[in-house]
């Protein structure tokens, strides 16, 4: 199988050194398997990468990641509540993860970062884009992704994608991922950091898809 001869070719592996990445996308869109297979790709072409989740990749943010998802029995959690969680994790990701890393020169390659907040608890949720820029600066001090690589693909593939176990944020109903897709929408629309992955195709596709947008990013032509 291709897989397992994935290469970063050298120059972009060269351009990678110190940068933080972020891969996001609508629930179902192969993000989470691509960035498996990107890392592993990493490993193979020499560069050294770290990989970090959102909500979680610390003790405290686990726990946290815990908190969110799991089904309340008597109470729903507010919006703001759930976003100043996510923040929270974020916050001590950033400052016990993801900057010594990034000041080794390690590539940090994030599933999910504040795009994830301004989509769902934003767009989707209605809480406005400002409000969640304020909380993000507080909670990330200046550490921002190079560039966050949004999984483009249509709801029904997604849909078809999904697990049947839903969490609680998957099983919100087909309005709200309506949302979310118009929200992730937007934020390619905004440009600069934001840059579009189409992930309709087959998984080989896809890799290589990834591998042309950080290129038109990072290497010079
Ligand atoms: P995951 O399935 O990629 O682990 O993400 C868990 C869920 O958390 C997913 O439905 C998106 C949601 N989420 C938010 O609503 N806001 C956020 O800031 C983040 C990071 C995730």
């Amino acid at each position: 199988m291709r897989q397992s001869a994935d290469q970063i070719p050298a120059p972009l592996a060269e351009a990678l050194r110190g940068r933080f990445l972020v891969f996001d996308g609508p629930d179902g869109s192969g993000k989470s398997t691509q960035l498996k297979r990107f890392m592993q790709a990493c490993k193979r072409s020499g560069i050294d990468a770290i990989e970090v989740r959102e909500p979680g990749g610390t003790e405290v943010g686990e726990r946290i990641r815990a908190a969110l998802l799991d089904h309340l029995e008597r109470d729903e959690m507010s919006l703001r509540c759930e976003m100043l969680l996510y923040m929270a994790s974020r916050a001590q990701l950033c400052e016990q993860v993801i900057a010594p890393a990034l000041k080794q020169g390690r590539l940090v390659v994030a599933d999910r970062f504040i795009s994830s907040t301004l989509v769902y608890q934003g767009h989707a949720g209605g809480i406005p884009t400002e409000e969640i820029d304020a909380v993000g600066r507080i909670a990330t001090q200046g550490v921002n992704p190079d560039a966050t690589l949004i999984f483009d693909i249509d709801q029904q593939t997604a849909a078809s994608r999904l697990n049947p176990l839903l969490d609680r944020m998957e099983s919100k109903g087909a309005d709200f991922h309506a949302r979310v897709r118009a929200g992730y929408k937007a934020l390619i629309e905004r440009g600069g950091e934001y840059a579009a992955v189409d992930a309709r195709g087959e998984p080989d596709e896809v890799f290589g898809n990834i591998v042309s947008v950080l290129e038109s990013r990072f290497v010079d032509r």
